[in-house]
């Protein structure tokens, strides 16, 4: 797959599915752009339907059936999913969500619709999905470097721009920063709100420490991007482009595993465990786990209003005033917490930025041990916990 350069030739205008693909593309791999004589002379040719009748519908090649295919039962096509419903009743995508939430409002935000550059003109209409001219788009070569939540200009090649563009996450470290300043580190403050990572969060993680998705402690150094190896160094080296999925068997040339879960090369156990035989995975669970719970103890034992998680309601941290272990209800329904302290608001924050990717481990090891560890160290202080009886590593 790598290193292809590859046309995609018009296509039959049958069926619904094509109606997204008007047009022609050309096709981008890591290479870059395809040759603009190619994409002009195949661009002449309207549709390949036979001269004459009659014909079998079968004998009708469809050139692009299998990434259509692949592509139509992926999230990206997913077009009953809560990321491109969640608008339907506004009937319109604002201009702040269009750009990863569909890709009419994605090739708005990069001007690849004749319109400026980095800003969503819109009206972006609802019922958009992750299409084909998200990605194949002749348009895209000419982006050169996505921005991210940090302020960061990250230079990206070929289709690299779409997946840096959309799973970058909407916050960074210094936004919490912000949010915190100035206000003492264990008192809770009732303006202080939960700051959400967002979701698939994944070039976030990969970028590590250099894209500044995570709050930095003072006096701590961060990995940066999780280089890992030439052959699995970019999104689509690891995921199918159309299915999403990963692939195991490439894994194996270099590690020895029963699937990516397992995979592990650190001699050292990361969680106080000291079992090296499980997956690095297993480590940066055990340590969420840990940091969660203490952010649980915290609020109860120092803020002195204990705190629920509950991962399938936004703003997911709930108020338990009583502790009897129950989310708070009041006339407007579940009670947010509001009792945060600067520090365990950004213990929250990068718990749950850790945790919004779902393929951490493999986009960046490193970074998410070390903003676990120091996260669970600076929550030890206060609740008076020894960090060398917890035996972590960082
Ligand atoms: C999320 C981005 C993305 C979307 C959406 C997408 N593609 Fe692709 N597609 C790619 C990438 C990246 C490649 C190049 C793979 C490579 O270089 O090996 C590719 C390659 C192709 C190829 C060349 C053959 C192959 O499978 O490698 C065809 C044909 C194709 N896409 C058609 C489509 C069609 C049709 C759609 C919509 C139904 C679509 N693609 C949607 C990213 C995407
Ligand atoms: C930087 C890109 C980006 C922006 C901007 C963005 N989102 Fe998202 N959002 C995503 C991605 C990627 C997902 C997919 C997560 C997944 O895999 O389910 C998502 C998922 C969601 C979901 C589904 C969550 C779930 O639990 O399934 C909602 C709701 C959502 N976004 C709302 C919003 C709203 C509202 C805005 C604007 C205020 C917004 N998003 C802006 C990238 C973005
Ligand atoms: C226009 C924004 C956009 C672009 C571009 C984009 N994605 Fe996505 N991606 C999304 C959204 C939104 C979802 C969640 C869809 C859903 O919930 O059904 C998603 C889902 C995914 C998922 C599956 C997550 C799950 O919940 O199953 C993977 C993996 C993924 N994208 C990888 C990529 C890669 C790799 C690229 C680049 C080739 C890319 N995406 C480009 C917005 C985008
Ligand atoms: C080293 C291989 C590798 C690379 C490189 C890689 N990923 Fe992943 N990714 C994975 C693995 C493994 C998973 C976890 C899959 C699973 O558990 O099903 C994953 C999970 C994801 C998910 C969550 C899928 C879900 O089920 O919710 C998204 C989204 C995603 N990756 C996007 C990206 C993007 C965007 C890039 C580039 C910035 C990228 N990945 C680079 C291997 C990789
Ligand atoms: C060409 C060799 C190569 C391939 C192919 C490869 N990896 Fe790796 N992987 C490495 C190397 C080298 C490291 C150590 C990198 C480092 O820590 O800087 C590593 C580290 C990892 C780690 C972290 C392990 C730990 O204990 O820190 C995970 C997880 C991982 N790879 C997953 C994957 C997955 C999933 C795939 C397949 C999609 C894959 N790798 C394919 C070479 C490879």
């Amino acid at each position: 797959m790598l290193n292809s350069r590859k046309f995609m030739r018009p296509l039959l205008a049958v069926g619904s599915v094509f109606a997204l693909l008007a047009g022609s593309y050309a096709v981008m791999g890591q290479s870059g752009p395809a040759t603009p004589e190619a994409t002009q002379s195949e661009a002449t040719i309207p549709f390949a339907i036979p001269q004459s009748g009659p014909f079998n519908a079968a004998d009708v090649e469809v050139k692009n059936s299998q990434a259509i295919t692949d592509w139509f039962r992926s999230a990206h096509a997913d077009a009953a999913s809560e990321s491109f419903r969640h608008w339907d009743e506004e009937e319109e995508i604002n201009a702040a969500c269009a750009t990863c939430h569909s890709g009419e409002g994605f090739r708005d935000f990069h001007g690849l619709d004749g319109t400026e550059a980095g800003v969503v003109n819109g009206p972006i209409n609802t019922g958009g999905v992750v299409d084909c001219g998200t990605c194949h788009n002749a348009g895209l070569a000419d982006v050169t470097e996505i921005e991210f939540p940090s302020g960061l200009m990250h230079p990206v090649q070929g289709v690299e721009a779409s997946c840096m563009t959309c799973h970058q996450g909407r916050t960074a470290g210094a936004d919490v920063v912000k949010a915190v300043a100035d206000f003492d580190l264990d008192t809770p403050n009732s303006a202080l709100r939960f700051i959400n990572p967002h979701y698939a969060t994944a070039a976030a993680t990969w970028l590590g420490g250099y894209g500044g998705a995570g709050y930095h402690y003072d006096g701590k150094d961060y990995s940066g991007r999780f280089f890992h190896a030439r052959p699995v160094a970019s999104c689509n080296s690891c995921h199918e482009p159309h299915t999403l999925e990963v692939a195991f068997e490439p894994c194996l040339t270099c590690h020895q595993a029963n699937d990516p879960q397992s995979i592990r090369i650190s001699r050292q156990s990361y969680d106080g465990s000291g079992d090296t035989s499980k997956g690095i995975r297993a480590d940066i669970q055990a340590n969420a786990e840990m940091l969660l719970n203490m952010i649980r103890a915290y609020s109860a034992d120092v803020a002195e209003v204990p705190i629920i998680y509950d991962g399938t309601r936004y703003p997911y941290f709930f108020a338990d005033a009583n502790g009897d272990g129950a989310i708070d209800q009041s006339a407007e329904g579940s009670v947010t917490y509001k009792s945060w302290t600067p520090r365990s608001l950004r213990a929250a924050y990068n718990w749950k930025l850790v945790t919004a990717d779902p393929g951490n481990y493999a986009h960046n090891p490193h970074y998410m041990l070390e903003l676990l560890y120091d996260s669970i160290e600076d929550l030890s202080t206060p609740l008076g916990r020894d960090m060398d009886t917890l035996g972590l590593l960082r």
